[in-house]
């Protein structure tokens, strides 16, 4: 289980001290796919760079299974078993797909053993799998590599920021199943996706909302979904998540 307890983050902007993430609680379970959306700039993006450990918290504290992990590095965290897709994905000139999955699962796999989950993301394995991971690949071909190497590792805690940006209508069908097929093997670890798509917090089992920087409104798929989706809702920001404009 993850935990988060009154998380704080700000920087420093020219116009003085600009707080991000404002008193942010929240549990991750076990076994559970969780949704955090809520409209652009609400925080989401930060909150999970804070969780894999890319950014420090100003204040508060972050738990995995009660062991304090507040000040752990992105590397200790990623050896603790947190993988992150990221919203932009980076490219590695010089690295090729193999090597990338492979690193990922940090075991000596073969190249099949890679193809299958460059294929499980919808690529066609053989012609990726030597591919240089540099700006020759589209945004949505990198996104689905990226995707691919989270679903290599076989994460405790996965974290994936916005896997549907880029990723035509065809495949989006595709991205979900492959999360419902994470979602069916996650007895001891947990996924976190960060979407605006309707279609990905239908699979949710619980669904966060952030705005301003505060965790807003949280609570089971069923209990947010309808008010998520409803055009009289309080929450009016979320309401054109519906269109997916969020
Ligand atoms: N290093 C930084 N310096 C200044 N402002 C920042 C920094 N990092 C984030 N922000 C600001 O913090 C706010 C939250 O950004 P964040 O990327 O977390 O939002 P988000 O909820 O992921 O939005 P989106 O839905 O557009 O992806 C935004 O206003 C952003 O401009
Ligand atoms: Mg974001």
């Amino acid at each position: 289980m993850l935990e988060l307890k009154n998380v704080f983050f700000g920087v420093d902007a020219d116009e003085g001290k600009k707080e991000i993430i404002r008193d942010v609680s929240l549990v991750i379970p076990d076994g559970k796919l969780v949704v955090i959306t809520g409209p652009n700039g609400g925080g989401k993006s930060t909150l999970a760079r804070i969780i894999v450990g890319i950014e420090s918290p100003v204040s508060g504290k972050i738990y995995l299974d009660g062991e304090d992990i507040t000040e752990m590095s992105v590397t200790e965290r990623a050896k603790k078993g947190f993988g992150f897709a990221f919203q932009q994905p980076v490219r590695f000139k010089g690295i090729e797909v193999f090597d990338l999955i492979r690193l990922a699962t940090g075991k000596r796999i073969s190249v099949a053993d890679a193809c299958e989950y460059l294929s499980a993301v919808g690529l066609c394995a053989r012609d990726y799998i030597k591919r240089e991971v540099n700006s020759s690949l589209s945004g949505g071909e990198l996104k689905r590599i990226e995707i691919a190497t989270v679903l290599a590792k076989e994460p405790r805690i996965a974290v994936f920021d916005e896997p549907e940006a880029g990723i035509d209508l065809w495949s989006f069908k595709n991205l979900i199943e492959v999360f419902e097929g994470m979602r069916r093997n996650i007895d001891n670890s947990s996924i976190l996706i960060i979407s605006h798509q309707e279609r990905i917090l239908n699979i949710a089992d619980e669904i966060i909302v952030i705005k301003d920087g505060k965790l807003l409104k949280n609570g089971t798929k069923d209990e947010m979904l309808p008010e998520l989706m409803s055009t009289s809702s309080v929450l009016k920001d979320c309401n054109r998540i519906k269109g997916g404009e969020l």
